[in-house]
């Protein structure tokens, strides 16, 4: 049976092994979150590389067959020394998101949302101008949605959070975007609140382009038993306190280890 293993800067990736246990449920998992050195999107793209490359070997390490990076930081920016030094099949984010957002939008007007180190990388708006030459490209870094969907602050009526969500979406909104791209690990969690913000517009969760796309190189496994592991870098409270809200299901338990 095939083992994908998936790493992010913390607890946020489990949106995407979410998506990927349910389209593939056959599929054996290994997922590191990096709770030590959350959060990535206000680093350099420097160490969020050196990181990355970290995350990697330990996976490599429990005998994966494919490295989904569900860290959307880490896709833009550390995909390519990734693929250098890793001899199995590497898969970002950026790329699945971009495809299905440039195949989505109608006006070519495209918005993508992110953290900081995400939207300055530069990396989905160059996919996208690859896709779609023409496409007209917003980029916003909405660093507060992060803390917000940790806390559990994702109700689209509660006043901060449609407070935050039109203060960030707001420009977007003015460039009359048709399609937006949720280009960070958290957003899914906030998919309501920020589609009370811009209605009308489609929202791409990267999460679900990219277990699309693992489907397409393992076939749509049919079921069976799965086995789930799970590594974290700093001590596991926290993170097995909010993993049952990203993954859709209890973690019963994620061992801590060292880089
Ligand atoms: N996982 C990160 C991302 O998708 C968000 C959290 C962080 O900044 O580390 O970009």
């Amino acid at each position: 049976m095939a083992r994908i293993g998936i790493f992010d800067s913390g607890v946020g990736g489990l949106t995407v092994q979410r998506a990927i246990i349910e389209r593939l449920p056959g599929l054996d998992t290994v997922y590191l979150g990096d709770t030590a050195r959350v959060p990535y999107g206000s680093r350099s793209p420097e160490v969020v590389t050196q990181y990355s490359l970290r995350n990697a070997r330990v996976l490599v390490a429990q005998g994966i067959d494919l490295l989904v990076v569900a860290c959307n930081t880490a896709s833009a920016v550390a995909l390519p020394a990734l693929r250098e030094a890793l001899s199995i099949p590497v898969l970002g984010v950026v790329e699945p998101g971009a495809r299905e957002a440039a195949r989505a939008s109608r006006s070519g007007r495209i918005g993508v949302i992110g953290t900081q180190s995400t939207v300055a990388s530069g990396a989905y708006q160059a996919a996208l101008r690859a896709l779609r030459p023409e496409a007209q490209v917003t980029a916003r870094a909405c660093p507060l949605f992060v803390p917000l969907a940790e806390e559990g602050w994702t109700d689209p009526e509660d006043e901060v959070v449609r407070l935050v969500a039109r203060r960030y979406l707001g420009p977007l909104a003015a460039a009359r975007v048709d399609t937006l791209v949720l280009g960070c690990t958290h957003y899914p969690l906030l998919r309501e609140a920020i589609a009370a913000a811009l209605p009308g517009v489609a929202l791409v969760d990267s999460a679900q382009a990219i277990a699309a796309e693992v489907a397409t190189r393992f076939g749509e496994a049919a079921g069976g038993r799965a086995t789930h592991r799970f590594f974290v870098t700093d001590v596991p409270g926290r993170f097995a306190q909010l993993a049952g809200r990203f993954l859709g299901q209890p973690v019963a338990s994620a061992e801590q280890i060292d880089l």
